[in-house]
């Protein structure tokens, strides 16, 4: 179990052994590339940006592309398909609860599977951190892990707050899991204006777009 800046991440000892962990866009993409466009979306942040697969997707259609991610790993595995790709690399190892940019710097952010890698506490905080690098009208796209009290995985896990829990072994053993209602999604969004929404196919996670 590898800390980082004091956390647990099990994905940096992954991309170690397998830098391609992820290699298809998420499904929400084909909405983005209509959305983008419309909203005059021309810097994307990659909030949680593992191995790249949004970068170079991102990247490849033209959009200036930065990322963030708390494993050294996944961002040399990033900097590498990036590079391989011929798209800019704009890549910094940080935690999400501080992001090393300016006010008002980006168009849009885009994470996914990663801010529920959270405690409450810093939920909040990574949320302020959004809010601060986003421009005003800029569109934020993530989703977040869906509560779901029968949801087996989470009966193999330790519950640390109110749905929040953390796995007791496999990859991500030690990290915490933050799973929302869609109330407190509403709730964590009530500035904002939520465009999509909607539960994935699996149910496990909801896909969200919103305007800032
Ligand atoms: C399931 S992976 C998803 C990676 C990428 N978003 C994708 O869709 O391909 C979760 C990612 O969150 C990153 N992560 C976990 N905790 C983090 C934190 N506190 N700050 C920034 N990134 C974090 C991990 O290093 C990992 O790359």
């Amino acid at each position: 179990m590898k800390k980082i800046a004091g956390k647990i991440n099990g994905w940096d000892t992954a991309y170690k052994k397998n830098p391609q962990q992820f290699t298809e866009p998420e499904k929400i993409c084909a909405l983005t590339d209509v959305l983008f466009p419309k909203y005059g979306v021309h810097r994307i942040l990659d909030l949680g940006c593992g191995n790249g697969r949004h970068l170079v997707y991102f990247g490849k259609a033209g959009y200036q592309v930065f990322g963030t991610d708390l494993s050294g790993w996944g961002l040399q595995a990033a900097n590498k398909w990036a590079s391989q790709e011929n798209i800019p690399s704009r890549l910094a190892l940080a935690d999400m609860q501080s992001i090393p940019f300016a006010e008002d710097s980006f168009d849009a952010i885009i994470s996914f599977k990663v801010i529920q890698h959270n405690l409450e506490v810093d939920i909040q905080a990574t949320f302020r951190e959004i809010e601060r690098v986003l421009r005003k009208d800029g569109l934020l796209v993530m989703d977040l892990l869906r509560y779901d009290p029968d949801f087996e995985r989470f009966k193999k896990s330790t519950m640390v707050e109110p749905h929040t829990f953390v796995p007791r072994s496999g990859l991500e053993k030690g990290m915490p899991h933050h799973a929302f209602t869609k109330a407190e999604v509403f709730e964590l969004l009530h500035t904002w204006n939520i465009k999509f929404f909607n539960t994935q196919p699996d149910k496990k996670h909801y896909t969200i777009v919103a305007q800032r």
